[in-house]
């Protein structure tokens, strides 16, 4: 598919699956911007997506909101930047779809503080490179790439999928997923080749 059906499907608040090299984890990601997100983009990644429901950030949202890493020393095999998990203080218990979404879109918000959330919580920010996909070709950096291409606030909403089984789609069984359900597939690769052609500055 191509990048610009997925900016456009991001643009009217569709997901869209990013799917990563073979090499990498070779998963494909429900991807979203928060911008556009509703309690239903919550609830089908959850109920469809069955991954962990992340939130990738800007690294200046994340220093803003003083979001510091999980760990201090980042062991993941893919050195994904986590960072402590967060709650709105307006939520109740913070993981309803309401209440993940009051705290997803509430770091869009340039008056929010960093004592505006509760931390540990059921929101997971990671910290895109600031150097995007042609730095690390990782979903985290191609969410935060498509926000930006999609001129949007650089908060997204992702989450892998996961089969009925309990195995990761990736192939022919995440193109049938992506089929039944209507959705747009990019890859990464794309995505990095996008950006170069086009020469838009990250
Ligand atoms: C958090 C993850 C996922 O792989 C997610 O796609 C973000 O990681 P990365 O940017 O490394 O692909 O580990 O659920
Ligand atoms: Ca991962
Ligand atoms: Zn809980
Ligand atoms: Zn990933």
């Amino acid at each position: 598919m191509t990048i610009e059906a997925a900016i456009n499907d991001l643009k009217q608040g569709k997901m869209i699956i990013v799917t990563d090299d073979i090499g990498r984890e070779n998963e494909g990601d429900l991807v979203a911007l928060a911008e556009f997100a509703t309690t239903d983009t919550i609830a089908f990644m959850a109920k469809e997506g069955r991954g962990l429901i992340c939130t990738p950030v800007s690294a200046q949202i994340a220093h803003h909101l003083n979001l510091h890493p999980m760990v201090e020393k980042n062991t993941d095999n893919h050195g994904t930047a986590f960072t402590v998990s967060i709650d709105h203080i307006n939520t109740t218990t913070g993981i309803s779809a309401a209440d993940r979404l009051l705290t997803i879109q509430a770091l869009m918000q340039p008056h929010n503080a960093a004592d505006h959330f509760r931390r540990p919580g059921h929101v997971f920010p990671l910290i895109a490179n600031a150097g995007g996909v042609a730095a690390r070709a990782g979903h985290t950096e191609a969410a935060i790439d498509f926000a930006k291409l999609c001129k949007a606030q650089e908060v997204a909403i992702i989450c892998e999928i996961m089969g009925d089984d309990g195995i990761m789609l990736a192939g022919d069984s995440l193109a049938l997923y992506a089929q039944s359900h209507n959705l747009t597939t990019v890859t990464i690769i794309e995505l990095t080749a996008f950006l170069t052609i086009t020469k838009i500055e990250m």
